[in-house]
């Protein structure tokens, strides 16, 4: 597909920022937090006692919630496909090393961290059939997602500013769950990981906030597309053994509106923060088709608000394979 000029202008133009936008989105490597920050030291002499402790309060976690963990952990450790659809975007020039790519690099980097950290959680934790939870996870970089992005900048970061703004919420709902249940590490580490997934969702914000400045017509259509695609989650198609691709989707899914981690109205006020955010209520200067792009996404937060009412989630807890009983 070959993209309109004004995209990969566009581009340029944001990328002459980049040094600013990294240093003031991204924490310097050798200051931030690690995993083993937030985990037993296996050198310590207390190293044992420790772990009891965290499978004890692993233990007593809630079914539906120590599921969605897991497949939050899933979800992060499929990062590869990730970097890789973001290092294909138009404008990113991979091979250039231009300020695109490392901005997509530091990114990686710093995502990196949380699979890291939520697997070696689980684990100690005594309670994951790590086999199972490892099989969905080459599954799911195996199967990859399926976006309808193409290597549009503009739709991508929609997508991305939507996506780091739905991990931020589920993250920190399971830090809040976990804290609640006296589980205070994981409270922490669910805690950072929130952290970092809300900078990163500033950070996408902003590239879009610049690019509304510069090509508003068109990121208006890239924004109302991507929302009439709806947004679908990177592990949409979650499967487990023996399972066909995507299977696993709705139980995970539905184990997260269960336990209120994240739910369709979760879904819908990501929307309207986003038309908050880039005050597309008030933006000037674009054309026609814009115009009635604008008019469908101010709609939009109600018409979804009319639907979900009618949505049932199953009450009834789905068997995991990831979870040793
Ligand atoms: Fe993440
Ligand atoms: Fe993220």
């Amino acid at each position: 597909m070959t993209m309109p000029n004004k995209r990969l202008e566009v581009m340029q133009t944001i990328e002459q920022s980049m040094d600013g936008l990294l240093d003031k989105y991204l924490k310097p490597i050798d200051d931030n937090w690690q995993p083993s920050d937030l985990l037993p030291d296996s050198r310590e002499p207390g190293f044992h006692e420790e772990v009891e402790e965290l499978q004890a309060l692993a233990k007593e976690m809630d079914y539906d919630l120590f599921a969605v963990l897991i497949g939050d952990t899933v979800t992060e450790e499929a990062l590869p496909t990730y970097e890789a659809w973001l290092m294909d975007i138009e404008g990113v020039e991979a091979e250039d090393k231009n300020g695109w790519s490392k901005w997509v690099r530091a990114w990686t980097a710093e995502e990196n961290r949380h699979g890291d950290l939520l697997n070696k959680y689980l684990y100690l934790s005594g309670r994951v059939n790590m086999r199972e939870m490892e099989i969905s996870t080459q599954h799911l970089i195996n199967d990859g997602f399926d976006l309808p992005t193409g290597r549009d900048p503009y739709r991508s970061f929609v997508y991305t500013s939507f996506q780091e703004l739905a991990t931020n919420v589920s993250h920190r709902r399971v830090a809040t769950l976990s804290k609640q249940s006296g589980n205070d590490r994981l409270a922490r580490i669910c805690g950072v990981i929130a952290a970092d997934e809300a900078r990163h969702a500033n950070a996408y914000l902003d590239f879009v906030k610049r690019i509304f400045e510069i090509d508003a017509s068109e990121i208006m259509l890239a924004l109302e597309h991507m929302m009439r695609m709806r947004i679908v989650m990177p592990a949409h198609l979650l499967r487990e053994s023996g399972g066909g691709i995507g299977e696993l989707f709705t139980h995970f899914s539905d184990a997260a509106q269960r336990i209120m981690v994240y739910t369709t109205q979760d879904y819908i006020d990501i929307i309207k923060s986003l038309l908050e955010e880039w005050d597309i209520e008030n933006i000037t200067g674009i054309d026609d088709s814009a115009e009635k792009a604008r008019e469908y996404l101010m709609a939009l937060p109600e018409r979804l608000q009319r639907v979900s009412e009618r949505v049932r989630i199953p009450k009834k807890q789905f068997e995991f394979k990831w979870i040793a009983v």
